[in-house]
């Protein structure tokens, strides 16, 4: 089978190919993929079989040689889609050699490509790391790249669980208990506030606590000048709320009522489930939930060019939208088909 034939399926289960990641891609058609997802090995710590990238003598030949792989992702991307890659750096005569930003920078500077987060990874617990004279290391970064400005993103997807208004002594009050009767003494009391803003607050806050009863938000917080302490700039020439402060007294922050977005930290613990015997790095599955729910859409193809265990298939999988996976090593295409079909009708396409 190849890449038409997969996509005239109407199955969803993994695709999944071996061979060498840059001449498999070379043979798929530009735009057609939604989403990509992948860890390729990193540079001088390769602990896989049959070869492949990550053996280079220099770092300099390792990002290139990823490079070439990433200008393929680019070709095959749809233009509305997104690339997601996880690297991790490692030490060279005491010194971290900062791969990660390295081969982020050319992708920007060389091939064109958009930097829309670097997400940090804390892996919680680190490897062993018996040097005396620095600290040990839990995080690698997760970069989220796009190929145009519009592109396809799904941010109600991976929002948390909204939180409810509730009913207190009667009354409607947000998710966390504000009920206003703090914020409308600080106005009352306060001694930055002119007559006329107080006024204009109350107003304000009344308003806000009718959007909270009728459900169009869930929760708030009021700044108020000289109460609340506030995290942004004072200056109003870089921050909007500086200027609402100075300007009418108080500002609100809304909380969506479809719940809050994932910030750009995430801490997951690394897979230990998935043949950790075998194979050296599997991704955990939280690490792909946010990126595929949140860039592939539903009738979307997922690719994972270096796909090891087949773990981000199996998310993709999990949320029903189709995928394929390349890698080098039979071994590993034929433990992740595994995950998916029967091993006795194994099949998997060696190019
Ligand atoms: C860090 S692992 C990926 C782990 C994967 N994310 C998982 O969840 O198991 C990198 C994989 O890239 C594969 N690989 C190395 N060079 C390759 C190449 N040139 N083409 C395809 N796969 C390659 C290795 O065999 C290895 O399985």
């Amino acid at each position: 089978m190849n890449f038409s034939g997969y996509m005239l399926q109407k199955s969803i289960r993994p695709f999944l190919i071996c061979g060498d990641s840059f001449d498999v891609l070379r043979k798929f058609p530009s735009n057609c993929i939604d989403m990509v997802i992948t860890s390729p090995p990193y540079w001088g710590k390769r602990e896989y079989d049959n070869g492949g990238i990550g053996l280079e003598e220099t770092s300099e030949s390792f990002i290139n040689n990823l490079l070439l792989v990433i200008y393929e992702i680019k070709r095959v991307l749809k233009q509305d889609g997104s690339f997601w890659l996880n690297i991790g750096d490692t030490y060279k005569n005491k010194s971290l050699v900062g791969i990660p930003w390295r081969i982020a920078l050319k992708m920007i500077d060389e091939q064109g490509w958009i930097l829309r987060n670097e997400i940090i990874w804390n892996k919680i617990k680190g490897g062993m790391d018996n040097s005396n004279d620095k600290l040990g290391n839990v995080h690698e970064p997760l970069f989220h790249f796009v190929k145009n400005s519009k592109y396809y993103y799904d941010t109600d997807a991976i929002r948390s669980k909204p939180q409810k208004t509730i009913i207190k002594n009667g009354a409607v009050v947000s998710a966390t208990g504000v009920s206003g009767v703090r914020y409308k003494r600080q106005i009352e009391l306060s001694t930055a506030l002119s007559s006329i803003e107080k006024q204009n607050a109350i107003k304000a806050l009344n308003d806000i606590l009718c959007e909270v009863k009728e459900g169009t938000i869930c929760d708030f917080r009021m700044i108020i000048r000289g109460q609340q302490r506030t995290t942004h700039s004072d200056s109003i020439k870089v921050s909007g709320r500086a200027k609402e402060l100075k300007e009418k007294g108080f500002y609100f922050l809304k909380y969506h009522p479809n719940g809050s977005k994932p910030r750009d930290v995430w801490d997951i613990l690394p897979e230990d489930s998935q043949n950790r015997c075998s194979h050296f790095a599997p991704f955990p599955e939280d690490l792909c939930k946010i990126p595929i729910l949140a860039t592939c859409p539903k009738d979307g193809i997922v690719l994972d060019p270096f796909v090891g265990t087949g773990t981000s298939l199996a998310v993709a999988y999990l949320f029903g939208r189709k995928s394929i996976g390349i890698d080098i090593s039979e071994d590993y295409i034929n433990n992740a088909y595994q995950r998916f079909y029967e091993p006795s009708l194994f099949e998997a396409v060696n190019v």
